[in-house]
């Protein structure tokens, strides 16, 4: 009988036909490698930008924008035990279909940011809206509230806190359990701060200007009785440089102290714009700084910086680093 193939020719094809067939393999990364891509355990690229992260009950919670190419789609949410490794738990706060909504499909959810109140037992989020159509000049804050860490997220309200502005923000539970939402606003000239009520679900009239230097992006930790807060410059997406400025009472008066980053494109953020700064649990004076390499070409494909960061005798330092690990 006439032989159709080689051995050799079935050896290639059984391998080339098991490379097509097998699914791709999801990554278990075991160290940060700052602006790569970054696949969640699913195998799926992680999708969630201008995020913050939650510990809670031993888990670690990544909220953070979900993104088409330009398109604001919800929040998106992940979970993690390790921080390198997160799991998608899908949308915690889904776009509303009413075209009455605030979050109606089209709005732009920027800035997710989730805390968890121990006396309500709820999970609140809080981030920046602007409403469909309108592109950045409705500059509110919104609300919504969960059972669970993952959601789904009801979405409560929006407006502008004691009628200030509100785009980039954060928000900070302190030692006695008070929390603050920390914001740009008189189109982002001003950082303010406002202390939330018991229920974190809306700003007191305990509301302060804490300097007027043109500052995004705000991210903030406490260490050793000072806060520590780093911001951008306002330049859209593109990256600039960083700041932090550092005070003993959230109040202020809030110093100046420069730009903390060190390494290559130090004077660009690496190229990226803070988010989040996550005090790492269990361990004193080690801290994981965020920041989004923004694509405004294609959003959802931005990248995450992730870089260690420490304070030495009262000074900040925030350095790059090709990948690291804890
Ligand atoms: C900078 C902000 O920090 C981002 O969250 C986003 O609002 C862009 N500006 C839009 O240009």
């Amino acid at each position: 009988m006439k032989e159709f193939f080689s051995i050799t020719q079935i050896t290639f094809l059984t391998l080339l036909l098991t490379a097509i067939l097998t699914p791709a393999k999801a990554q278990t990364p075991t160290q940060f490698t700052p602006g790569t891509v970054w696949k969640d355990t699913s195998g799926e690229v992680i999708n969630a930008h201008g995020g913050g992260l939650l510990y809670s009950g031993g888990t670690y919670y990544w909220y953070g924008e979900r993104r088409g190419q330009r398109a604001s789609e919800g929040v998106n949410a992940y979970s993690s035990k390790d921080l390198y490794n997160w799991k998608a738990e899908g949308l915690a706060l889904a776009p509303e279909e009413s075209p009455e909504s605030d979050i109606t499909k089209g709005c732009l959810m920027e800035r997710p940011k989730v805390i968890y109140n121990e006396k309500t037992g709820k999970y609140i989020m809080w981030f920046h809206l602007e409403l469909k159509g309108r592109g950045y000049d409705a500059a509110r804050a919104a609300v919504a509230i969960s059972d669970s860490p993952t959601g789904p997220f009801k979405f409560l309200e929006s407006f502008r806190p004691n009628g200030n502005m509100s785009r980039d923000m954060t928000l900070f539970v302190d030692k006695d359990k008070s929390a603050y939402h920390i914001y740009s606003s008189r189109d982002n000239y001003d950082l303010r701060i406002a202390k939330l009520t018991d229920d974190y679900l809306s700003p007191t009239a305990a509301d302060k200007l804490l300097f007027s230097q043109h500052r995004e992006a705000p991210a903030i930790f406490r260490h050793n009785h000072l806060y520590y807060m780093v911001t951008s410059g306002c330049t859209g997406w593109a990256p600039n440089r960083a700041s932090v400025h550092v005070a003993s009472s959230l109040w202020g008066p809030w110093e100046d102290k420069g730009d903390p980053m060190q390494g290559p494109d130090a004077a660009t953020t690496f190229g990226g714009q803070s988010t989040f700064i996550l005090p790492v649990s269990g361990k004193t004076n080690k801290f994981i700084f965020m920041a989004d390499k923004w694509n405004p070409k294609d959003l959802k494909d931005s990248r995450y910086l992730w870089l260690p960061a420490e304070v030495k005798d009262g000074k900040l330092s925030i350095t790059w680093y090709d990948s690291w690990k804890l």
